[in-house]
């Protein structure tokens, strides 16, 4: 089974199952972290799905959109590693993947 490994905003670490297909976000949603609230659905309107990807890992990722990108900018909370969960896709290459969920707007 792949996974992909998540730190809470209490910073409280967890493994959780991951199915290729679905987007981190569904992954995180799916394994009941509420503080992910993804209220738009992952249609990248909203922003409320943001996680701080490992350093290490941003590099196995997908290039993030120009909508994607946007939308970050108007976070507070923007790293290097910011991404949006809904927009990053996972497949099993991403096994093992770290992120925390970043703090709330
Ligand atoms: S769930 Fe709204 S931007 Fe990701």
């Amino acid at each position: 089974m792949t996974t992909v490994q998540i730190t809470t905003r209490e910073g409280s670490p967890l493994t959780i199952d991951a199915r290729e297909g679905l987007s981190v976000m569904e992954i995180i949603r799916d394994a009941g972290v509420d503080e992910l609230l993804a209220l738009c659905g992952g249609c990248c309107s909203c922003a409320t799905c943001h996680v701080h990807v490992a350093p290490e890992d941003l590099d196995r990722l997908e290039p993030m959109s120009t909508d994607e990108d946007d939308l970050l900018e108007s976070s507070d909370n923007r790293v290097p590693t910011s991404r949006l969960s809904c927009q990053i896709r996972f497949v099993n290459a991403l096994d093992g993947l770290r992120l925390t969920i970043a703090p709330e707007e």
